[in-house]
């Protein structure tokens, strides 16, 4: 498998063989930094990580891989660099792609992280657009390997607002890998029929399905995996969180949801989450609406289903993985 000069901009661009080859990549490489043995051969390289948003795990996951790795980073924060403002995304793209091996980054629409990799001339990783969320796809893909073994034929529920990235990164990558992908989430928050349809066919070659539900009850029976993501994501203006309240609150994920799938079901959150009352925007949530936890309760947060923190760890093993493919297996 050759994955050299590609970019990393979402999961349709990649096939289920790719995608396989990703997370072995990324798991041999996690075995390779358990031990302790070092995959530094990328001295003189270097790359660009722009955020037009912010960001904890994927900001650290590039820098930590990237250094792993012998190569040098340069981080742009959302108000630090020209891009977008005194300077055009083509010319950005000519401009980095003329100094770096590569670049990631992370912001606002699709259409912008495509254009940056149309001018850059190097490989191009999406960090997280509005739409997708790549990387954490793999980094997801990685944790159910490492706990249910296996993807074919896995229930996967994701419950929450479905249209956005992680609704619609999750339904690609389960339909591509031979998942049964539920959304169980109210109407108004089903993915779109464009999307949707695709992912049917990709379900139809890989025996996976995509099936978009109201019932909870009906909706996570016997599932595998219960994925949730926060109700207003990033961007996104504070008007919408009295009605996201109203409308995703029969969809948290709390024990009783929790019961209703397999025993051995998992619980899986890309992080960070509104469990409890311990962050800023979490106390002004609690003074206005009166929520101490919102998508996932506490309990199911810290019960032994869930394995946030194993996705967490892996968004850097499979990060690492996307730029060794990319920038050339050494
Ligand atoms: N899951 C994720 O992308 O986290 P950050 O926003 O902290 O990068
Ligand atoms: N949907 C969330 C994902 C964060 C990793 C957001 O876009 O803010």
């Amino acid at each position: 498998m050759n994955l050299k000069g590609r970019n990393f901009l979402t999961l349709k661009d990649f096939s289920p063989e790719e995608i396989t080859y990703l997370i072995d990549l990324a798991a041999d490489l996690k075995d390779k930094k358990k031990k302790g043995i070092p995959v530094n051969h990328y001295v003189g390289k270097n790359v660009a990580l722009i955020f037009e948003k912010t960001s904890t795990r994927t900001r650290c996951s590039f820098e930590v891989a990237a250094h792993d790795m012998g190569m040098g980073t340069t981080y742009l924060d959302p108000s630090g660099s020209q891009i977008g403002k005194k300077e055009s995304i083509p010319d950005t793209a000519r401009v980095l792609g003329r100094m770096y091996d590569g670049i990631e980054y992370r912001g606002y629409g699709q259409e912008i992280v495509e254009e940056l990799a149309k001018y850059a001339g190097v490989p191009v990783w999406n960090g997280l657009t509005n739409e997708y969320h790549p990387t954490q796809m793999l980094a997801d893909l990685l944790t159910i390997r490492e706990h249910l073994g296996d993807y074919k034929g896995l229930k996967f529920v994701y419950m929450g607002d479905a249209r956005y990235n992680m609704g619609n990164s999750l339904m690609i990558a389960c339909a591509k890998m031979g998942m049964h992908f539920v959304a169980c989430t109210s109407k108004e928050y089903f993915p779109s029929k464009e999307l949707v349809a695709q992912c049917e066919e990709y379900a139809k070659a890989s025996g996976g399905s995509v099936a978009l539900t109201e019932d909870v009850e009906s909706g996570t029976k016997d599932a595998d995996v219960i994925y949730t993501d926060v109700w207003v994501s990033m961007g996104e203006p504070d008007e919408v969180w009295a009605e996201r309240i109203k409308v995703l609150s029969p969809y948290q994920v709390n024990k009783k949801v929790m019961d209703n799938a397999k025993d051995s079901a998992i619980f899986m959150h890309c992080l960070p989450a509104f469990h409890d009352l311990k962050t800023k925007i979490g106390k002004e949530v609690y003074e206005k609406f009166g929520m101490k936890e919102l998508e996932v309760t506490d309990e199911v947060f810290e019960s032994k289903q869930s394995v946030v923190f194993d996705e967490a760890e892996n968004r850097m093993h499979t990060i690492k993985a996307v730029m060794v493919a990319t920038l050339g297996e050494q």
